[in-house]
């Protein structure tokens, strides 16, 4: 059974979190669809010329490895500053979007997170949620995350939310038919309980579909 599960929202909102523990709770498989992203950002800073270089970043893109996910320092603010460059190329999505169409599609379950799976990557989702908090929380998260100055950390998130929403290739944007899940003043389990039972109603709906 194909069933697909759309998470969006800006950095640091709860998406990754909210995205392994609903493909835990269902058995579902999980993409973090940032990853992607981060890892031909830096590949690019790397070699110096992706940056600048449409062309060579989609090629970077083109021949992303798996193994290339599991690299050290993904994570960082660094490679989240060069991934939202690169992701700003439409080269660079269109090199990226086939693997992730085809996740999302796979028999038995998929929750992708991300900036534009309900609306580019995998419109027809069997839900789609799209995770949001304040600035202010979500640049407290990164900050106890990752250490550092919390005004510059909080200045970085705003910078990112910027230019992925303003771009003009696959801009963020909530799906008209979304849920708006606000985690600001909600606790982890809380959060994640709100989007299981969501999920579980859609899954029934489907399920019991003549
Ligand atoms: O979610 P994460 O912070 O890891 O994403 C890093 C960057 O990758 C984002 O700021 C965004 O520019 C880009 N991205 C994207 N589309 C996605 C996932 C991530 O443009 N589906």
């Amino acid at each position: 059974m194909k069933f697909t599960v759309a998470i969006d929202g800006p950095a640091a909102a709860g998406k990754g979190t909210i995205g392994r523990a609903v493909a835990a709770h269902f058995g579902f498989a999980h993409l973090d669809t940032g990853l992607l992203y981060r890892a031909v950002g830096m590949r690019a800073l790397e070699d110096g010329r992706g940056i600048l270089d449409p062309h060579w970043a989609a090629t970077i893109a083109r021949r992303l490895r798996p193994e290339d996910l599991e690299v050290p320092g993904l994570r960082s603010a660094v490679a989240g500053r060069a991934a939202s460059k690169v992701a700003a190329l439409p080269e660079v999505r269109k090199a990226l979007l086939k693997f992730q169409r085809d996740f999302a599609r796979r028999e038995g379950g998929a929750v992708l997170d991300g900036r534009d799976i309900g609306t580019v990557i995998c419109p027809e989702a069997e839900v789609k949620l799209f995770v949001t908090a304040s600035d202010e929380v979500r640049a407290e998260r990164r900050w106890r995350e990752l250490g550092g100055d919390y005004e510059a950390v909080l200045a970085d998130v705003r910078a990112r939310d910027r230019r992925d929403s303003e771009r003009a290739a696959a801009p963020m944007r909530m799906a008209a038919d979304a849920l708006l899940l606000d985690t600001s003043d909600l606790t982890i389990d809380a959060a994640v309980a709100e989007a299981v039972a969501h999920v579980q109603s859609r899954f029934d709906a489907v399920r019991d579909r003549p």
